[in-house]
């Protein structure tokens, strides 16, 4: 007869999902949340299994997967199958997908609508906008629907032909008031986290210090409430970037580029594949 121990340790173990909430926990529990971006199935399953605790669908699938210079050219359909196929390998990380470039400024109508289709078609679990008061018509229309929104200020890429640099921002006195009342703004109006991009530390500390709501840092110092990058950045898949900000923790490019001359060597002398490597 099986025992009470035998029936716990058959039972399925239950992940626990991340929501907005637990974010908020681990915020006032001053536990750093750890975020990285995703584009793809293989990749969101390692990412998950290694425990982390968002994914972000981040518009710069224009960049590390399409190849464009920028991150405006993706559209939102583009944006919704990376999301699917993140979606698909997800058990634990909450899942937050970028609003590209078009789908959300300056009308809040074709926001909610643009929010609406990703959750809708693609299953994640919240939306990310770039900008503060400017856009909070678009972010009010979104959250009322009840879809959680997650903002983005500092360096804004879909901004980019504005300010024209990818150089650090607010480190003027008038920009960084502008920010820290957006922060507040963008906490007022419901959102459930913030990142802050290439801004000061100092900037970002204060920041983080003054809202309830998590910042997520990139480029702004140790005092955010989480760090997110880019993954193809951390691995070491793009090369020839190298901002202050990041840190590698692979050197993919160079490690998959020498499997794959190792791979061309074999095949062109005839050792691939080899007796036991046949039918
Ligand atoms: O698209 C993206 O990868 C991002 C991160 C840099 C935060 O927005």
């Amino acid at each position: 007869m099986a025992s009470k121990s035998d029936d716990m340790s058959t039972a399925k173990k239950e992940v626990k999902r991340i929501t907005v909430h637990t974010l908020h926990g681990m915020k006032a529990q001053g536990e750093k949340i750890s975020m990285l971006t995703a584009y793809d199935f293989s990749m969101a399953k390692i990412f998950d299994a290694a425990g982390i605790d968002v994914l972000l669908v981040g518009d710069s699938a224009s960049n590390v997967m399409a190849g464009h210079e920028t991150t405006l050219p993706i559209t939102l359909d583009q944006m919704i199958y990376h999301a699917q196929s993140v979606i698909r390998a997800v058990k634990r990380a909450l899942v937050v997908v970028d609003l590209p470039f078009g789908s959300y400024q300056g009308n809040s109508t074709k926001a909610l609508n643009s929010a609406v289709k990703i959750m809708k078609e693609s299953g994640a679990h919240a939306v990310k906008l770039e900008g503060g008061s400017e856009i909070q018509e678009s972010i009010i229309r979104i959250l009322s629907a009840g879809v959680p929104v997650m903002g983005h200020l500092g360096l804004t890429p879909q901004s980019i032909y504005k300010f024209g640099t990818y150089t650090v921002r607010a480190k003027e006195e008038e920009e960084a008031k502008k920010l820290k009342e957006d922060a507040l703004l963008l906490e007022e109006l419901g959102c459930f986290g913030i990142v802050l991009e290439k801004i000061p530390a100092k900037l970002a500390a204060e920041v983080s210090e003054s809202l309830k709501i998590p910042t997520i840092g990139i480029g702004a110092g140790n005092k955010a409430d989480g760090q997110v990058l880019v993954s193809h950045d951390l691995l070491g898949i793009t090369k020839d970037f190298h901002p202050r900000f990041l840190r590698r923790y692979m050197e993919l490019f160079d490690e998959i580029k020498g499997a794959v001359e190792h791979y061309i060597k074999d095949v062109k002398s005839m050792d691939f594949p080899g007796p036991k490597e046949q039918y």
